[in-house]
Parts: C-alpha cells; structure tokens; sequence
C-alpha cells in the first residue's frame, strides 16, 4: 500500500510540480470505445467538474487531437499539409504549447488564464481550454478553420471515447488571448475547445 503510494507519487509528481516543461507519458495508440459507439456518444457538453485530467489521459488526448501516428504526419489532415496549428492548452497552472515531436508541454505563461478563453459562465470551470492557433500567416484562412475542425473532432471523438466533457468554441476573446500570450502577427487565434469530466 505504502509502496503503491509512493510510485504514485512518482508518477504525477512531475506535473504537480508545475515544471516549465512537463514531459508527458507515451500515449496509449490503442483501445478506447469502437468508432461507431465513440460517434453515438459524441456532443457537446457545457457543464463541468474541475477534476484534473491524468497525465496519461492529457497525452492520448492530444496525440488523438494532433499528436504524430506516421513519421511526418499526422492524426489529422491540413490543407497542403502545412501542419501549421498548434494546441495550446490552459490549466489551472499556466498556459502550456503541445509539442508533439517531444511529447511535452512546454510552458508559455504561468497563472490560471482559462477563463480568459472565453465569455460564457462555463468557461474555466473545467480542468482545461484548448487554444487552437495558426503558427504562420494563413494563405486560405477557410482551409485553415478546416484543419482546426478536424483537430477538434478528433477531441470530441476521443472525448466521446473516454467519457469527458468538451465543447469547441468561437466564442473566444482574441484579441485578450493575444496579449496574454505575447503573439506575433503572424499567429492567429482560430477556436478553442473546453475539456473536462462532466458534472453528472
Ligand atoms: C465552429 C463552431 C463554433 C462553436 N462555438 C461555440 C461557442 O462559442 N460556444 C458554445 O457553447 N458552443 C459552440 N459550438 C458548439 C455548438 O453550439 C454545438 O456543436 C451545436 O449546438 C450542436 O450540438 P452538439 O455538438 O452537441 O451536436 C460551436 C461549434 C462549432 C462547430
């Protein structure tokens, strides 16, 4: 008991600490609900707990939403392959980017800003927002509001999967939200996507 605590401890210890960069577990690239069921459970849901999310369950989710599944490409297509969106994920601990290559968080901002993603009274009740954002100056914004659909499907199927709660959003403070992140103009703010374990 006392040894199986220890190892627990061990095992979140390193995103408890609210490191600067929070290496994550290898994601699970198997299991989970049959398509067809995770599709017959997909909605949106706006009604949460603050229930921290795994470290395990935050890697399968954003190699589901964007991670890499072949050498080069990824969970989701993009126009021309430009692979230009990056997650950024809010915590109650800071605002983290979602490296994929190294499977790590890399700490942007530290501080609770997930209420600042967004206007409606549900906002920063769940354990994170996601923060979708364009890396380059777009050639076709609606191919780029196309890739950052598919990412944020890829999360409610998973979501659907897995039992959590999640909403996409364009109800979202940008102009706010480039501030807090210190973006360049090169970098547009598209969507955000509220996830978190529901309240009932
Ligand atoms: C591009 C897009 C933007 C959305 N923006 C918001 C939003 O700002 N706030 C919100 O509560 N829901 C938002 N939604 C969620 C929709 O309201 C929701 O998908 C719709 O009511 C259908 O419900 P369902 O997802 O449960 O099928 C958005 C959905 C999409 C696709």
């Amino acid at each position: 008991m006392f040894m199986k605590k220890i190892l627990l401890l061990v095992a979140f210890l390193p995103f408890c600490l609210n490191a600067q960069n929070i290496k994550l577990p290898a994601p699970v690239r198997e299991g989970g609900k049959p398509l067809m069921e995770a599709l017959n459970h997909r909605c949106s849901l706006r009604s949460f707990v603050g229930k921290e999310l795994s470290p395990q369950m935050l890697s399968n989710l954003l190699w589901a939403a964007f991670g890499y599944n072949r050498a080069d490409k990824r969970t989701a297509p993009s126009a021309l392959n430009k692979q230009s969106i990056e997650i950024y994920v809010a915590t109650p601990h800071g605002i983290y980017l979602y490296a994929p290559k190294q499977n790590e968080l890399q700490l942007k901002v530290k501080g609770d800003y997930r209420k600042q993603t967004g206007m409606q009274p549900f906002v920063g009740t769940a354990y994170m927002e996601l923060i979708y954002i364009s890396k380059t100056i777009p050639v076709n914004t609606e191919m780029l509001y196309a890739d950052c659909g598919f990412i944020a499907q890829n999360v409610y199927l998973f979501c659907a999967s897995e039992k959590l709660g999640t909403v996409v959003r364009g109800s979202v403070p940008k102009e706010e939200l480039v501030k807090i992140l210190g973006l360049s103009n090169k970098n547009q703010i598209l969507l955000c996507q509220t996830v978190g374990y529901n309240k009932n």
